[in-house]
């Protein structure tokens, strides 16, 4: 089967899933999806030729969506990891005032393992918790909306992390696309077949750019995008567990709940809990 168009998990690799209750066996398989969702990504592509720009436009009127659409809405709604013929599931409800910690286990369910993943190398590189933190937080906006997600993510954040947190991961994006020998940061390939092997970033881009290189926090931007991570570790151990502390001293948990606290975007949380609602 043509790999970028799996759309079934691997159920041979997932153990026994006779003794899970139905949630249960829906988080494995969800979870071995995205598991060969990110071997898929990363993977050996040096045979293949990138798309060029106009190829990928060309491909807009073929599709029922638009690629900026976030994961709750279209799972995976990509060219280069399409479930795009998956129904989507029940959400399991949310708690009457939920935390961090419960949106990640029951809304971020398609970026928990990248941002996991990110985070754990971050602290692997003895990173500070306030950069782990941005590592954690920096793509799960990517559950609402995938354009400009650097934007989303810092404006979603604001309101309970510092200013320093918000900075960085508001413009990871930007950075991502620009090399820093300093500290090894290449231009991702991945990003020759997302954007287009010939693809210019827009001119809003390129000034963030050279305003962030100039910031006092550019540095903390940057440890996003280093610690950035795309290849998944099957040996990984991927759960917010080792993260509550350092949530606990960073993010300002709003007692009401995510949501329900009157907060300038409490809108988008809620959007992010109940993405069902038709209006
Ligand atoms: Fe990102
Ligand atoms: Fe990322």
């Amino acid at each position: 089967m043509d790999k970028q168009h799996k759309v079934l998990p691997n159920i041979a690799e997932m153990g026994d899933l006779s003794a899970m209750d139905c949630e249960a066996k829906a988080d494995a398989i969800e979870e071995q999806m995205i598991r060969e969702l990110n071997i898929s990504i990363s993977g050996d592509h040096s045979g293949e030729r990138p798309p060029t720009v106009a190829e990928i436009e060309e491909e807009i009127p073929r599709r029922t969506y638009r690629r900026g659409v976030g994961f709750l809405f279209v799972p995976s709604a990509n060219k280069w990891f399409q479930f795009a013929n998956d129904n989507v599931r029940v959400l399991s409800r949310l708690p009457e005032r939920p935390t961090l910690a419960d949106f990640f286990k029951q809304r971020f369910t398609c970026t928990r393992n990248h941002v996991l993943q990110s985070a754990g190398l971050a602290m692997r590189n003895g990173m500070s918790e306030e950069i782990i933190l941005a590592c954690l937080l920096h793509d799960v906006a990517q559950e609402i909306m995938k354009t400009d997600h650097g934007w989303w993510g810092g404006q979603l954040f604001e309101p309970y992390v510092s200013e320093r947190v918000s900075f960085a991961i508001r413009y990871h994006q930007a950075l991502r696309y620009y090399p820093d020998e300093s500290v090894g940061y290449e231009y991702p390939d991945v990003y020759r077949r997302i954007f287009g092997s010939d693809y210019v970033p827009p001119p809003y881009i390129e000034q963030t750019y050279q305003m962030v290189r100039k910031h006092r926090w550019y540095m903390d931007a940057r440890m996003v995008t280093v610690n950035d991570y795309y290849a998944f570790d099957p040996d990984a151990v991927v759960t917010i567990e080792p993260f509550l502390d350092i949530i606990g001293r960073h993010f300002k948990q709003p007692k009401e709940g995510l949501g329900q606290d009157n907060s300038p975007v409490s809108h988008m949380w809620r959007t992010i809990a109940t993405p069902d609602l038709p209006l």
